[in-house]
């Protein structure tokens, strides 16, 4: 049997063959049918936007993979910055590649004194720690001369080491301002992870980082790397078609990355937990969401429709964590909420399994991040598949500036009238 598709436009009779390759075909070809006819896909449904060799997911069978590598070994062996320099580079690094990338990476980690004492010192005292951070990832690259310096590999890939190496301390910098306490400055004798939480949580001389708090944050961050074209990274590569520099492209992709559809769940998860408050409370709030009442945050996934290997992953995290933290009194809601919806065929037909933020939350809570923290730690990691989507699209010789088309359904000409008159 061919691998082609052949469209038969019944108007005119016309048609035009197209093949089909790797499941997908260049919907273009219908201009040879029409230079008008356009397809109607609103949200992507059946769109592919772009060719990428960065993540494979496979929703039905619950696969992703980094460049080839399952998510769930990359997981089990890896650090967030050899799978950072996966995302980037294409391959894992040698011992002495990961050791100049970990050397380099740590000792791009400070940020202009005015970034602290200028910009964010003028939020307001109770300001959304992502809005900071988005605001502080535009502003950021206003440092920089060579931001805009996309084509020139080495001026990019030194952007590339600044925003990943950057980023944790812009969030830790953004909470700490929230919680009124001096900025710790990053220590760049500790890993990308314990870096983080030594300047997110230390009071005074004495804070230890607990090597399995700092591995759990590892893997979340490996975890939220990439996710091939979600909202934040189509974003990402929308902003970019438009040749602007990284820092802008990343605040953009970290502004779609706030919605409560998006990473924003994650803080939306806890959220509902906590307002179910205990498992007796479970039924009803089931049965609320059935008669289109809110969402059960955390179940469903456009792509996933079978299990999320992520959240198979974490769930494993969780308990790793609260073994040393101590049991998060929300877990008992989580269990009792995933195991009702499970069996329940309302979330069943529609194949709605937990995801990725369904457990995340919950770790970052009993890790002692405030709710509003949750998708700015989402971002920290994600900024590195963003940067790697973003450098693919550069050198994408069939990539141009994204210009969707529309379906015009508004009014025909009208004659303007005077106000006295309408
Ligand atoms: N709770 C209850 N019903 C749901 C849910 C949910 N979480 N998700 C989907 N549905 C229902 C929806 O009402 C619809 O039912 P019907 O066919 O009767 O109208 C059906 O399932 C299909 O939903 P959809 O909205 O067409 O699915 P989608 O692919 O557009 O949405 C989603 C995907 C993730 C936005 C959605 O499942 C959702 O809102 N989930 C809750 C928010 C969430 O957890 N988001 C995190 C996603 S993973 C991390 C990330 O992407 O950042």
């Amino acid at each position: 049997m061919a691998d082609t598709i052949t469209i038969i436009d019944d108007r005119t009779g016309k048609k035009v063959t197209v093949p089909i390759t790797g499941g997908v075909f260049s919907s273009s070809a219908l201009r040879d049918l029409d230079p008008n006819l356009f397809m109607y896909d609103p949200a992507y449904l059946s769109t592919a936007s772009c060719a990428s060799s960065i993540t494979y997911l496979d929703g039905d069978a619950g696969i992703l993979r980094y460049r080839g590598y399952p998510i769930e070994q990359l997981a089990k062996n890896s650090t967030f910055l050899e799978v950072a320099y996966l995302l980037i580079n294409g391959q894992l690094p040698t011992a002495s590649e990961l050791k100049t990338w970990q050397f380099d990476v740590t000792h791009h980690t400070m940020i202009h004194e005015n970034m602290r004492k200028r910009f964010v010192d003028g939020f307001h005292y109770d300001a959304h720690p992502m809005g900071m951070f988005i605001s502080a990832i535009a502003a950021l690259g206003t440092f920089y001369e060579d931001a805009k310096d996309i084509f020139e590999k080495e001026s990019f890939d030194k952007q590339i080491l600044r925003l990943v190496a950057k980023v944790p301390t812009i969030a830790a910098m953004c909470y700490r301002f929230s919680q009124g306490l001096p900025f710790v400055s990053p220590n760049n004798s500790l890993s990308y992870g314990e870096n983080f939480l030594n300047m997110m949580f230390r009071i005074g001389d004495d804070y230890k980082v607990n090597p399995v708090l700092a591995r759990a944050m590892d893997v979340l961050f490996i975890l939220h790397a990439d996710h091939e074209q979600n909202c934040g990274t189509t974003t990402m590569r929308v902003v970019s078609s438009a040749n602007s520099d990284p820092y802008t492209a990343t605040a953009a992709a970290a502004a779609a990355l706030y919605g409560p559809l998006h990473g924003g769940a994650n803080e939306a998860v806890v959220r509902m937990l906590s307002e179910i408050g205990d498992v007796s409370n479970v039924p009803a709030f089931i049965e609320e969401v059935k008669t289109g009442h809110g969402r059960l945050m955390g179940f469903g996934h456009r792509v996933y429709k079978n299990f999320d290997p992520r959240a198979t992953i974490i769930k494993n995290t969780a308990y790793e964590v609260f073994a040393v933290t101590g049991m998060n009194p929300l877990l008992e809601v989580a269990l009792e909420l995933e195991r009702v919806a499970l069996s329940d065929d309302y979330f069943v037909s529609r194949k709605l399994y937990p995801n990725v933020d369904f457990y995340s939350g919950l770790i970052y809570e009993a890790l002692g991040f405030p709710v509003d923290m949750f998708t700015v730690l989402f971002a920290i990691p994600r900024t590195v598949g963003w940067l790697a989507h973003m450098q693919e699209l550069l050198a994408d010789k069939e990539q141009k500036i994204s210009r969707p088309r529309q379906w015009y359904t508004g009014l025909g000409e009208r004659e303007y009238i005077a106000i006295a008159k309408r």
